[in-house]
């Protein structure tokens, strides 16, 4: 048995070139505090977790600016010595300090080739090459790559194209699983299977529609979910961390299978959204994750700090030989 602890974020929106117009049309952007609050409780905490997982959405729109600022989010060395090690400028939040791998992952936003959101692939991965490849499944191991213990075998679901939308205004949100891309999907996560337990890491909230209550829930769908969960029963996959909504959900696709969906980790407008990220705590057997338990880590406006609000625990029981999950929430 073996514990990895992941920092689960996601959504961040990082960007300033026409944050405040876009804010005019209903993006809501990054907040400069609340993503000073994510660097100084991510570093304060970096004892209690192994690795910080982002899934997507790290940039409104994918201007070389936007994917500029963000990277030095991740990455900036502070290069002063003070106590703030969470800062490298006098405002500047760095993840840099707190030393340990990140695991990023691109969203629809960080395809945005303008506002008028049309998916391109280049300028995200040019700037971000170190963390993401151009192929559409990656495989990232923990705690490291030669001591394998957990695969998380993220999957760019992002539209190619604009055609690839289904209704007016959906290559905004939409994503989806090509077919052509389901056998590598199988192939690369069976050969991961063989070295260490899997889990997934997507950025779209798989059947979204059936279980958010949000307006323009067609236009932020993944297409073919069903397809994905299908996979995923066949593969055995029992949880995949999401994010795309902006509101923290987890729920069951099927009777054993987990979908972690974590909100947004830095944009903070009224009561529309859940500013949270997730300190998971995973159990490993072998080749197989035997629980996930998470901590919710919430973001206080008006004190401008990420604490720790929640706990999500996780047992199983046996009915008819057949396994089953639950979980609850303690205070
Ligand atoms: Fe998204």
């Amino acid at each position: 048995m073996s514990t990895l602890n992941v920092l689960h974020m996601s959504d961040l929106h990082i960007g300033d070139k026409y944050r405040n117009f876009l804010k005019r049309f209903g993006y809501v952007p990054y907040n400069p505090d609340a993503l000073v609050a994510v660097a100084e409780f991510a570093y304060k905490q970096k004892n209690e977790y192994d690795a910080i997982i982002v899934s997507g959405d790290v940039v409104s729109v994918a201007y070389k600016d936007n994917l500029v600022l963000a990277k030095s989010f991740f990455e900036t060395d502070t290069g002063l010595v003070h106590n703030r090690e969470w800062l490298y400028s006098e405002s500047k939040p760095t993840l840099a300090s707190c030393q340990k791998p990140v695991i990023i992952m691109p969203g629809n936003h960080d395809k945005f080739k303008g506002i008028l959101g049309f998916p391109v692939k280049k300028p995200f991965e040019n700037v971000f090459k170190k963390y993401w490849k151009s192929d559409r499944i990656q495989v990232y191991k923990l705690p490291s790559e030669n001591d394998p213990q957990l695969g998380i075998v993220c999957v760019d679901l992002t539209l190619n194209s604009f055609i690839d939308s289904t209704v007016l205004g959906g290559h905004f949100g939409q994503g989806r699983l090509y077919d052509d891309e389901i056998e590598d999907l199988k192939n690369i996560t069976k050969k991961t299977k063989e070295m260490s337990a899997v889990t997934w890491m997507i950025h779209f909230a798989p059947c979204v529609e059936e279980h958010f209550e949000l307006e323009d829930i067609e236009e932020m769908r993944l297409l073919n979910s069903e397809t994905l969960i299908k996979t995923a029963r066949e593969l055995g996959i029992r949880y995949i961390f999401c994010g795309h909504t902006h509101i923290h959900h987890n729920y069951m696709v099927s009777k054993d299978i987990e979908v972690l969906c974590c909100g947004t980790t830095a944009c903070v407008e009224g009561n529309k959204v859940d500013t949270t990220m997730f300190l998971h705590e995973i159990d490993i057997d072998g080749l197989d994750i035997t629980s996930i338990n998470s901590k919710r880590v919430n973001y206080d406006i008006v004190r401008q700090e990420f604490t720790y609000d929640i706990v999500r625990q996780e047992f199983t029981y046996e009915e008819n030989d057949d396994k089953q999950m639950l979980f609850g929430w303690l205070k």
